[in-house]
């Protein structure tokens, strides 16, 4: 087997055993120039370590778990039919429950399973996704140790089952920022044995400065359940794959209710037009939640001079989110040689996305925090938090190219 010819879900086990074995022995020390920030590094390793957001989504599976239903009705003749998934709320504690309409999808009537059937995978799903997040917890113990928890279990399996560790020796993770346009960097990226491309951003009529190869499609699963909305008019079902089917897609859940999109997608599929999609471990999020909250905080603390648990001032914690482009960066420090970055900066006029003529950025991600991230990175590897705390793992080199 060729490495460039790995299978994803094998790339992402990879990435996960060996981001994990950093975390087997945690340093008491925190190193690097951490004096600098209000209440020190430390601080603002323990307080990154607090994951609002993930509480916030095993909340929302919990109640999907309990609580959702499922209904459907014929529409566009018989071939289809329109599906609600819904969840009842209360106005206040005395009135009697309404239902909210979580979801709205038109899907096939044959491909996709009766409402019943689905309502049952979508639970079976919800609840293998909550086991493997309280598991986490569990195993963690307290908030601080999510991380090294995790590496005390499962990671043995996974070497075992998968012994050859073989790391791709280059990769690119090409952001969508506008600053690539005009750049001409796309037969540099095409170059890698790794591309890794995030959300689904168009390539075609961008070859010269984004490059044409396509080796993991990395999303949030917005992509895909806008995909899934869409089946109903794309031909085969979910047409989420703009670099071609065979390229595997690998999602973050930012809402737990997508689960039910990888389903009907999923039920879409047919061996000629399969949908390979993975979605990530729980102990990937764990450890790009961390890394996001520590540098905007760290950020946050350098930029106003207050104290870092007034950071929740300007962020509201349940719906902070690390980017899909972090994700993916994140990944390919565990499974490649040399990891180059395309496409991740700003400039003044840029475009945010080269491929679309969105003027904001998300509110809910702090994308000057995350290049910062990538900057430490880049020129100091030796102090990026948590990495820095396992004596196994090294950070491997990394290139910014803005
Ligand atoms: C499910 O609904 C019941 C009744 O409204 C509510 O009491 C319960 O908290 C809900 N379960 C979850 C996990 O949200
Ligand atoms: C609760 O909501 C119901 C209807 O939604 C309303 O009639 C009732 O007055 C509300 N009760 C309180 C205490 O606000
Ligand atoms: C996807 O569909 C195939 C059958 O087409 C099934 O075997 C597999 O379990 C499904 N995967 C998920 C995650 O539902
Ligand atoms: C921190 O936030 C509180 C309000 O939550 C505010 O009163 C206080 O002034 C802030 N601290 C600093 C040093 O600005």
């Amino acid at each position: 087997m060729k490495r460039r010819h790995l299978p994803p879900v094998l790339v992402l086990l990879l990435a996960l055993s060996l981001l994990s074995l950093p975390f087997r022995r945690r340093l008491f020390l925190p190193r690097g120039p951490s004096q600098y920030y209000a209440g020190g590094d430390a601080l603002l390793r323990r307080l990154a370590a607090a994951d609002a957001g993930g509480d916030q989504v095993r909340a929302e599976a919990a109640a999907l778990v309990a609580n959702a239903s499922v209904s459907s009705f014929p529409s566009i003749g018989n071939r289809y039919r329109l599906l609600y998934l819904r969840l009842p709320y209360h106005t206040n504690a005395t009135s009697a429950p309404r239902q909210r309409a979580v979801s709205r999808l038109r899907v096939p009537f044959e491909t996709v399973p009766d409402d019943g059937a689905l309502l049952a995978a979508f639970r079976a799903s919800l609840r293998s996704f909550l086991l493997a997040r309280r598991q986490l917890r569990r195993r963690g113990g307290d908030d601080d140790d999510v991380v090294a928890g995790v590496a005390m279990g499962g990671i043995g399996d996974l070497l075992d089952r998968h012994p050859r560790r073989e790391r791709f020796p280059t990769c690119a993770v090409v952001g969508n920022s506008g600053i690539l346009l005009g750049s001409g960097r796309g037969g540099q990226i095409d170059a890698h044995d790794l591309v890794v491309r995030l959300n689904n951003a168009r390539v075609a009529g961008y070859a010269a400065d984004v490059g044409a190869k396509t080796s993991l499609s990395f999303v949030n699963s917005n992509i895909l359940h806008r995909c899934a909305v869409r089946s109903a008019v794309a031909a085969g079902g979910c047409a989420c794959h703009p670099y071609g089917r065979a390229v595997p897609m690998a999602m973050y859940v930012c809402q737990p209710a997508h689960l039910l999109d990888a389903l009907i997608c999923n039920a879409t599929a047919t061996p000629a037009s399969p949908f390979p999609l993975l979605v990530t471990d729980a102990r990937l999020d764990a450890l790009c939640a961390r890394i996001a909250k520590y540098y905007s905080m760290r950020r946050f603390v350098a930029t106003t001079g207050e104290p870092a648990n007034n950071w929740t001032r300007r962020h509201d914690e349940r719906y902070f989110h690390y980017s899909s482009g972090l994700q993916a960066v994140v990944m390919a420090l565990g499974v490649c040689d040399e990891v180059s970055l395309f496409g991740f900066g700003k400039a003044a006029g840029a475009k945010h996305h080269y491929h679309t003529n969105q003027k904001k950025e998300l509110d809910l991600h702090d994308y000057e925090a995350e290049y910062q991230f990538y900057r430490d990175l880049q020129a100091r590897p030796e102090a990026v938090p948590f990495f820095d705390e396992t004596p196994g793992f090294k950070v491997p080199p990394v290139k910014l190219y803005w």
